[in-house]
């Protein structure tokens, strides 16, 4: 349970936001099973005030994609305030805003967005007050790096209690550095130094992809909720599987057999088919047929033939023969 202004949550067990890859067919397979709230990928602020055709693209939903937040990265208060206020008009359930990505495009010399705002704290306590005035009724969230170089934290922790301070619900914390990139392990005691210093929930990220990750992310930070980013991709039942695991009411662990991981990235391939122009279904699903079938033995002569079909029907196929030639043992799920 997880209670963010007025969206209540049964379970504390999130998607976080990943860029082309949180799409949305990924959260429709990842919901049918298990999954309860999901990011999209982050949109630009100013691309979204323009009305940007592809970031409005990038927005597409359905009813049953609910609840579901979105994330707006930028650093011009004005501007994320405006964008904030149209989340909420398109119906979103929360509005995130980027303190993260460490991509220099993003973060310019340091001054620019995304985890450069870490360093910056006066300019957040600015986009905060914006977009909090901007909204009128959904939870606005901040999620951010433990720092920009410094690992200790305490960046984090300046950023979260101004966060409070403005009225944010919650802070999402992945334990890494922008220093750091995605190297090393993520430090869940730098994001229990976030939760010591807040009364709004903390949501803990980085690293997990099991029950135990997750239980010992809670041990260590005390966070309130978990926050799952890589460890879904290729892996839908790993929701209730580390819900059921922190002992969610209601929550049953599931592993999947290879039959049903087949199934899961066949649906994944007819929503892509379904929801994307043709050429972009082909290409985002070699990526997501990697994820199906890592460790799966064959699965490195598959996915070079897989990278090599020019349309779905094609794709269609190799899938299917390469799960038929596979084992049918029961693969554990996380
Ligand atoms: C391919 C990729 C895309 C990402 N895109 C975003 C994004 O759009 N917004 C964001 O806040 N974080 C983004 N992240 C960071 C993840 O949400 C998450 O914080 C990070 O991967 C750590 O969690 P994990 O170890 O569970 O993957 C991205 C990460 C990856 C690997």
């Amino acid at each position: 349970m997880l209670s963010l202004k007025g969206l209540h949550l049964r379970s504390g067990v999130l998607q976080s936001p990943l860029a082309a890859c949180t799409d949305l067919a990924f959260r429709l397979v990842a919901r049918r099973r298990g999954l309860e709230f999901a990011f999209l990928e982050m949109v630009s602020a100013h691309a979204l005030v323009q009305r940007n055709a592809k970031t409005l693209d990038l927005l597409k939903t359905l009813p049953e994609d609910r609840p579901l937040g979105a994330q707006l990265v930028g650093c011009d208060a004005g501007m994320m305030g405006e964008a904030a206020a149209i989340v909420e008009e398109l119906g979103f359930d929360s509005v995130d805003v980027n303190f993260g990505c460490p991509v220099p495009k993003v973060t310019g010399g340091g001054d620019g967005a995304g985890s450069a705002m870490l360093r910056q704290p006066e300019r957040a306590d600015a986009v905060f007050a914006a977009m909090v005035r901007a909204v009128k009724r959904i939870p606005v969230t901040v999620k951010m790096r433990t720092g920009y170089a410094d690992p200790t934290g305490r960046e984090a922790v300046e950023i979260a209690k101004r966060a409070e301070h403005h009225g944010l619900s919650a802070v999402t914390v992945h334990g890494r550095t922008r220093e750091q990139k995605y190297q090393g392990k993520a430090d869940y005691e730098a994001i229990g130094r976030v939760k010591a210093a807040v009364r709004i929930p903390v949501i803990g990220n980085g690293d997990v992809a099991s029950a135990s990750d997750a239980r010992r992310l809670m041990e260590v930070s005390g966070c309130d909720a978990v926050m799952i980013g890589r460890g879904g991709l290729g892996n839908p039942w790993v929701y209730r599987n580390v819900a059921a695991g922190l002992g969610e009411p209601g929550a049953e662990p599931y592993a999947p057999t290879v039959e049903e991981r087949r199934d899961a990235l066949l649906e994944h391939l007819a929503l892509e088919e379904k929801h994307e122009s043709a050429w972009h279904a082909v290409v985002t699903m070699r990526r997501v047929s990697c994820w199906y079938t890592a460790g799966i033995p064959g699965g490195a002569e598959f996915r070079a033939g897989f990278c090599r079909a020019k349309t779905s029907a094609e794709q269609r196929e190799l899938i299917a023969g390469f799960f038929d030639r596979a084992a049918p043992a029961v693969l554990v799920a996380a």
